[in-house]
């Protein structure tokens, strides 16, 4: 693959007028198909020549991640590369963070290197947004807490659109821990936007009856709601972010819950299996429905490239923007 960056320059989408990506709650449907096309576009271009877009060259893109990822860092990495721009790579562990300095200090600091914008994860809802009013950079949301991951909403509903064309009126199920999930906050927020019929589904410990107020269904038992569904988005028990187990055992969750061969029988002939990763493979999915052919669980990843890919150009290379030179980039 060349190195040689290329001088493809798509026309800026008129109507998006974001500074940040802080969630999908906030976006128009508007929003979201743009970044949707966007992505499609840019990934389409860089298949075609093999070659690195110079839409973001000389620009300074920092990973800021404060807790484990191991798809959402590498990919906005690459997309930024993709894109022709620098990255620095922030890890908590191994920085002044160890040595009493705060978040806000830490990301500015950062941001006083001359960087264009700062990609943060973190354990806490709300710090992408904070982030947001204390720095001048944009800022992108890679995961809040439970709140919300709006480039893995965006990922996943890119692949449902590539599978089905559209999102109106499919039945989308997001199965397992909604408690904990910013995935699955990310993935209401946008389908219901783009039109889709949205089912919660897990056990009462980790649905609350509450989630009806999004204007999507809650459902306790999957054999019953498996026959409607277009989709189904398998999300894992993040046991770290629980205090008290929520199920008496792994092994009667699974019963409940993982799709395997059994289930896959009695659900539709063309129905999407999907999981934004990690999975536990015998825990919401049996390896058999992980690697079979419903599974589009890689070309999740593969979007993902082209979702960050399409979000960084967003926000960094609208008219006019030159790229912050605070700090020197040299
Ligand atoms: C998700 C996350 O970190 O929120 N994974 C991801 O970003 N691909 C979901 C998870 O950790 O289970």
């Amino acid at each position: 693959m060349s190195e040689q960056a290329g001088a493809f320059c798509p026309p800026f989408p008129r109507n998006w007028r974001h500074r940040h990506l802080l969630d999908l709650e906030s976006l128009s449907a508007e929003d979201v198909t743009i970044l949707l096309d966007t992505a499609e576009r840019l990934s389409e271009e860089f298949r075609a020549t093999g070659r690195k877009l110079a839409l973001l060259s000389g620009q300074m893109i920092a990973n800021l991640f404060f807790e484990n990822s191991t798809r959402t860092r590498n990919s906005f990495s690459l997309a930024a590369k993709r894109l022709g721009a620098d990255t620095i790579e922030f890890s908590a562990s191994g920085s002044s963070v160890s040595k009493g300095e705060t978040f806000i200090d830490t990301a500015k600091t950062i941001e006083a290197m001359g960087v264009d914008a700062v990609v943060t994860r973190h354990a806490t809802p709300g710090t992408s947004h904070l982030l947001a009013r204390h720095l001048d950079c944009a800022v992108l949301n890679a995961g809040d807490g439970p709140h919300e991951h709006p480039t893995q909403g965006l990922l996943d509903i890119l692949t449902i659109r590539q599978h089905r064309g559209t999102i109106a009126g499919l039945t989308v199920a997001l199965v397992g821990d909604i408690a904990h999930s910013r995935t699955a906050r990310s993935n209401i927020w946008g389908l219901k936007k783009l039109g889709a019929h949205v089912i919660a589904c897990g056990p009462a410990t980790l649905v609350s009856r509450q989630w009806e107020k999004l204007g999507i269904e809650v459902a306790y038992n999957l054999d019953e709601i498996l026959p409607r569904c277009d989709v189904l988005n398998l999300l894992r028990i993040q046991f770290e972010r629980q205090s008290t187990r929520p199920f008496p055992s792994v092994r009667e969750y699974a019963l409940l819950y993982a799709m395997n061969a059994e289930r896959m029988r009695k659900s539709k002939s063309d129905i999407l299996i999907m999981a934004p990763g990690p999975i536990n493979r015998g825990v919401e999915i049996t390896p058999e429905v992980a690697d079979g052919p419903h599974s589009v669980i890689l070309q999740q990843v593969s979007n993902g490239i082209a979702v960050r890919m399409a979000a960084l150009w967003l926000l960094l290379g609208g008219p006019g923007s030159g790229g912050n030179v605070a700090g020197g980039r040299d």
